[in-house]
């Protein structure tokens, strides 16, 4: 499963961007927030006999899953592990707005060379960070080690990209299917490097041992009135999408993307009253017997 070399390499490239992809990280928490709140709903009803104590946020960024289930659950303590400093000091500063720093540690630890030692846990939280495991079967393993019996995993995962559209379909200044052309190029590239981005966690947690409770697919369909975050979030999304396709959009698309990306100009995204936030999103919630 996957290459390793090129999953060394993505992780290059996440450090070197990583405050880019920190403020991103937040934004999606801000304008998602309904649907985290959905998902914790979901463990708390499965975890309903014995709330949490101690949880641990795999791949944690900047902590958006631990400090939503640290205000969740009252009585637990969480760990972020995260393979980036400036992700979890991020997280530090996070936690420290919300009053929850006592309440959270962090652990800098790479998850494709060693399972560190950080004892036996409740509730594993993975959103968004198990596709880029280079053996995932491996992690799930040890996870399943980690936890105490009866703990929970919440896997959520994206089925292609990462990033929600923003535009309705229609728009793209003068360049209609212009957000569409960048997401099928990106999704093309992301096939190569990242094979596991939208794959079938089921049969892999059942592999490990786990029991699988709940599958749920979520379409996130927001429309406006959306809050302010939103001009920003599709900004610095749009950002990175460039980013991405510059070198194979054709030159028309590209200068329509620049007009949406000029935070100065009339028609950049920060100023559209008419953006969308769509996605989908899927939460594997499993249990170890
Ligand atoms: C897309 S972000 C998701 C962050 C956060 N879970 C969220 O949902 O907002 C993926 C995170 O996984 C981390 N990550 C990726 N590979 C990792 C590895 N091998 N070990 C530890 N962390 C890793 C990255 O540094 C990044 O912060």
């Amino acid at each position: 499963m996957g290459n390793p070399h090129h999953h060394h390499h993505h992780h290059a490239t996440a450090d070197h961007d990583g405050s880019g992809m920190a403020e991103l990280l937040d934004l999606d928490a801000e304008v998602l927030h309904a649907h985290l709140a959905e998902v914790t709903d979901l463990i708390a009803g499965l975890a309903a006999d014995s709330p949490p104590r101690t949880i641990l946020d795999l791949g944690s960024g900047t902590g958006t899953g631990v400090l939503t289930l640290l205000a969740r659950f009252g009585e637990a303590e969480g760990i972020a592990l995260d393979q980036d400093e400036h992700m979890l000091r991020r997280l530090t500063d996070r936690a420290r707005a919300l009053g929850l720093d006592r309440r959270v540690r962090t652990v800098q630890a790479d998850l494709d060379t060693a399972w560190p030692s950080v004892g036996a846990v409740d509730l594993v939280w993975a959103s968004a960070s198990m596709h880029h495991m280079a053996d995932p079967g491996r992690v799930l393993a040890d996870v399943h080690a980690a936890l105490r019996p009866g703990g929970l995993l919440a896997v959520l995962e994206m089925d292609s990209l990462p990033m929600p559209r923003f535009l309705p379909d229609d728009q793209g200044v003068g360049r209609p299917g212009l957000e569409a052309r960048c997401h099928a190029l990106l999704a093309e590239m992301r096939a190569e490097h990242m094979p596991l981005l939208g794959s079938d966690w089921g049969a892999p947690l059942a592999e490990a041992g786990f029991t699988v409770e709940t599958e749920r697919n979520f379409a996130i369909d927001l429309r406006p009135p959306l809050p302010a975050a939103t001009g920003r979030y599709a900004l610095a999304t749009l950002r990175r999408v460039r980013s991405g396709v510059e070198n194979l959009l054709d030159a028309d698309d590209l200068a329509a993307l620049d007009v949406l990306l000029d935070g100065d100009g009339p028609e950049c995204v920060l100023r559209r009253t008419d953006l969308t936030v769509r996605t989908t999103r899927t939460v594997w919630l499993a249990r170890r017997p």
